[in-house]
């Protein structure tokens, strides 16, 4: 989603901020746009619609300078144009701001406040630039005390950064609920919404909290908390690798991230095994405490980090002996069903951003609930506002579509698991040795990444030129069923349901017709004659059925066999000849893998 980076006291301002903008790409964006300025006076705005190449394409060299803004747009008010890309200007064009976010009052700040001036643009942002640029010229007051004054009328979302043309020197930065951080140069400073987008120049970088204004400039940094009050605040180091954010000899970073997957199995083996017993885990005691405490568990969580939370319900219930509930973030929040008396509420976010779950964090914490966050971003919202945290451990993920990330979440909520029905001496978690399981699904996932040009062919003949897809499975591969969806609608745009196998005879199956193309998932022996039935229903109605099966199960003419895993762990190892499929498919529409339209990696508006 929304990017935002900013630069004061660089030697080539420009170069850090198309640079960072491009470390931002992967977040998803229409639009961008940079203003950059020198203290001689010169000073340039310019914005392009599309990808950040289109921007470069019209950056001259007269665009230089030692400070400016940058920002990449994912429109929410107003079209993808060049007049809706920040940065917006005030009215008299001496204020320049980009802004993540949602205004929510905008409608009111404009009709109350800015009745008479023009707008060029549709965006919430442009009224934010010109409400500051009024109160400070109308009402002659500092840009702080303007900023501070403009802050307390807008009700929503926002990461801002401000620059006054008459003082390039300074960036201004404010933020209430969107991610926002500084990071610390030597001899300059920067702004970033995201550290990846400056991890190039620094390590070093300050949280801001929400609610505080900062005055960024090259040698100093000040942050002013709502009372107006000067705050102190040590930096923290983000340890992230430069070479964990590259594609290294990919084309793409979906592939890359699906090859990592054994990788970070181990990963997290290694990070969460005991050092007294290789068959015990190390999760913190108040953790442990915390969900043994708890009389249900709440996953709350969106998109894929929802499917991984589906995924672990079953054997979280069975090891915990707790009663597991999994919702959508975005429902959950505004639509709260009756709680128990002593729950504990899990995240399960790889960006630990995502603003639908951060308002149920927010609202749960009012009420008093614990919140327990599994992200992959150390130092996130969610992590930050959360009473505790477990990282998934898998290097940052770039692909809008999540891979590595859903099957680290699903491990780490074994780990969890396991090490709670430890904890509490359940005969199930004893008798399981997640170690060996998850060497046994690294091993899996190894043996089907070989199988990669097998794949390739039978997606060519099996999803070729069609419009609409279903993924069928019972049990673990239903849940696997709604990853597998998800993945190949949303980078090959072919409208796909994942459906309970069974459930399909109910309705659904009066869309089988001949040739829709059928992916049925089948790794549970118990239930799999019955998946096989329900193959059997719409191949009689004309569907052609790839058949994705585990050893156990298998029969001579299946399509994909994936090597048998234990039953907790098994929508891990069935995912991944999905992924597979999700992006031969797109490959061979001509599609761009890792980035697909109208998607943002990191959603951080509701
Ligand atoms: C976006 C991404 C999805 C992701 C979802 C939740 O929609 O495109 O891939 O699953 O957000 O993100 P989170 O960071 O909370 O896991």
């Amino acid at each position: 989603m929304c990017g935002i980076v900013g630069v004061v006291g660089s030697k080539n301002a420009t170069d850090i901020l198309i640079q960072g903008l491009q470390k931002l790409e992967y977040r998803g964006y229409d639009s961008a746009g940079i203003f950059v300025a020198d203290k001689n006076g010169n000073q340039n705005l310019v914005k392009a619609v599309g990808r950040i190449s289109a921007l470069q394409e019209k950056i001259g060299i007269e665009v230089n300078g030692s400070s400016g803004i940058g920002h990449t747009r994912w429109a929410t008010h107003g079209k993808p144009s060049e007049v809706n890309a920040h940065p917006h200007v005030s009215a008299s064009f001496r204020f320049v701001l980009v802004h993540n976010g949602v205004i929510e009052n905008f409608k009111e700040l404009k009709e109350k406040y800015l009745a008479s001036d023009k707008f060029v643009g549709e965006t919430d942002t442009e009224i934010v630039v010109h409400l500051i640029g009024k109160l400070i010229e109308e009402e002659n007051l500092s840009v702080v005390e303007g900023f501070q004054k403009a802050l307390k009328l807008i009700e929503g979302s926002f990461a801002f950064a401000l620059m006054d043309k008459k003082n390039p020197e300074v960036i201004y930065v404010a933020k209430n609920k969107s991610p926002l951080l500084i990071g610390l140069g030597d001899g300059y400073n920067m702004v970033c919404s995201d550290a990846m987008a400056m991890i190039r120049e620094t390590n070093r970088f300050l949280e801001i909290h929400d609610g505080e204004m900062v005055i960024v400039r090259k040698d100093a940094v000040e942050i002013i908390d709502t009372d107006g009050v000067t705050r102190k605040r040590e930096p923290y180091i983000a340890k992230l690798d430069l070479s964990d954010i590259g594609k290294g000899t990919y084309p793409y970073y979906m592939l890359k991230e699906i090859d990592e997957q054994p990788a970070v199995m181990r990963k997290i083996m290694q990070e969460y095994m005991s050092e007294d017993s290789p068959h015990q885990m190390k999760v913190d005691q108040e953790i442990l405490e915390a969900v043994v405490k708890a009389d249900r568990i709440y996953i709350i969580a969106a998109g894929t980090s929802s499917h991984a939370g589906w995924a672990a319900k079953a054997f979280f219930e069975q090891m915990t002996q707790t009663p597991v509930e999994v919702c959508l973030s975005s429902e959950f929040g505004y639509n709260i069903p009756l709680l128990s008396q002593n729950p504990l509420f899990i995240y399960i976010s790889q960006s630990g951003e995502t603003a639908d779950s951060r308002q149920v964090l927010v609202k749960m914490k009012e009420l008093g609930c614990k919140a327990l966050t599994i992200t992959n971003v150390p130092g996130s919202t969610l992590s930050r506002e959360a009473d505790y945290t477990l990282l998934l451990h898998a290097s940052p993920e770039i692909a809008v579509a999540s891979t590595k990330a859903y099957t680290a979440q699903i491990a780490v909520m074994a780990v969890l698991a396991k090490a709670v029905g430890e904890y509490i001496e359940n005969s199930t978690a004893r008798s399981f040795n997640l170690i060996k399981e998850l060497s046994l699904v690294a091993n899996a996932i190894e043996a089907l990444l070989t199988e990669k040009e097998l794949i390739e062919q039978k997606v060519a003949k099996h999803l070729q030129d069609t419009r609409n897809a279903f993924y069928i499975g019972r049990g673990a591969d239903y849940y696997a069923s709604m990853e597998a969806a998800l993945k190949l609608k949303e980078i090959s745009y072919i409208q796909c349901e994942g459906f309970a196998a069974g459930e399909l005879k109910h309705g659904t199956i009066a869309l089988i017709e001949e040739g829709t193309p059928v992916q049925a998932l089948i790794s549970n022996q118990e239930i799999a004659s019955h998946t096989r039935g329900n193959v059997m229903e719409v191949v009689s109605r004309g569907a052609k059925v790839l058949t994705i099966v585990s050893q156990d199960c298998a029969q001579a003419d299946d399509d994909l066999v994936v090597q048998t895993v234990h039953p907790f762990l098994t929508c891990i190892a069935m995912v991944v000849p999905t992924q597979l499929v999700a992006y031969y498919a797109t490959l061979q529409r001509g599609l761009d893998v890792d980035k697909p339209r109208n998607l943002a990696k990191s959603v951080t508006v509701e």
